[in-house]
């Protein structure tokens, strides 16, 4: 399957999660700890910021309350971008926000941004490795001299263990097609509300992660464990998300749920 033809398969998968109201239920609020880091980082302060792949605006939402900064939200899922401009609506953060639908085009080529992000997946989505790198280089592009790339993959020690396995055998068997003939390139399906929903995920080692940012044209400032626990646990509980807070600091990037990765211009 082509890359385009992911990201067709994506923005459906998307739109039909966010119209469900299946991903705000499951995530109701951003990881306090990515959310801080991002503020220790730059975003405090930031003029402007692109939330790449924004989905209904969790994190950005947050930030808008937290800085002056003006964010452009961008996904390839209509219904995010639709979920997410309600939420703007009950804010009054409305002008300090521009959102983007649809190609990648439409996010100018001039280095503009202090940070851009791309969390919690958003970039295991995108397809084979050279698309990947190819988005970062778009993204190095879009950055000024100073920014900073705040970027949060899935890790392979931690999830999906079955669909890797299968599809690690289908290689060996030389029968799994691009883009699934890399390793690390699954597909795997979740029911929401008895509804199945496919998803194609780049499932990561820290060393892979630097790989491609290195590749890219980045420096990677930082490279750790986004969280034990599984997200949806953290996003649901403030209890939780405080102990795995604690228990993150101390645990080696490959096996956090997330792997968290701070880059600049090389
Ligand atoms: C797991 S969600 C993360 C959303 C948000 N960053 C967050 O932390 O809640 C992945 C997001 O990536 C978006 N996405 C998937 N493929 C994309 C692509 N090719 N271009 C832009 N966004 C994409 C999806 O629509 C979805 O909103």
């Amino acid at each position: 399957m082509k890359p385009n033809l992911i990201a067709k398969d994506m923005a459906d998968t998307y739109d039909r999660y966010f119209q469900n109201d299946g991903y705000r239920a499951r995530y109701p609020r951003p990881n306090p700890a990515t959310l801080e880091y991002l503020l220790r980082n730059g975003a405090a302060d930031a003029e402007r910021i692109l939330d790449f792949g924004c989905g209904n605006g969790r994190y950005a939402l947050a930030l808008l309350a937290r800085s002056n900064a003006e964010i452009t939200a961008y996904d390839i899922s209509a219904a995010s971008l639709a979920q997410f401009e309600n939420a703007l609506s009950h804010t009054p953060f409305g002008e300090r926000v521009r959102l983007i639908h649809g190609n990648w085009s439409r996010l100018g080529r001039s280095p503009r941004y202090d940070m851009i992000l791309m969390l919690f997946g958003v970039l295991s989505h995108l397809g084979d490795r050279a698309t990947r790198v190819a988005a970062l280089k778009r993204m190095r592009g879009l950055l000024g001299a100073h920014g900073r790339l705040v970027v949060s993959v899935p890790s392979a020690l931690r999830r999906r263990p079955r669909e890797l396995l299968k599809w690690s055998l289908a290689r060996r068997m030389h029968v799994a097609l691009p883009p699934l003939s890399e390793s690390g390139n699954i597909y795997f399906t979740r029911h929401i509300d008895g509804q199945p929903l496919t998803f194609f995920y780049h499932l990561y080692s820290p060393r892979q992660l630097r790989g491609e940012l290195s590749e890219a044209g980045y420096a990677v400032q930082a490279c750790e464990a986004e969280s034990l626990l599984p997200e949806w646990w953290i996003a649901q509980s403030r209890a939780l998300s405080g102990l795995d807070r604690l228990a993150a600091r101390i645990l080696p990037p490959a096996f956090g749920y997330g792997i968290r990765a701070l880059a600049v211009p090389a």
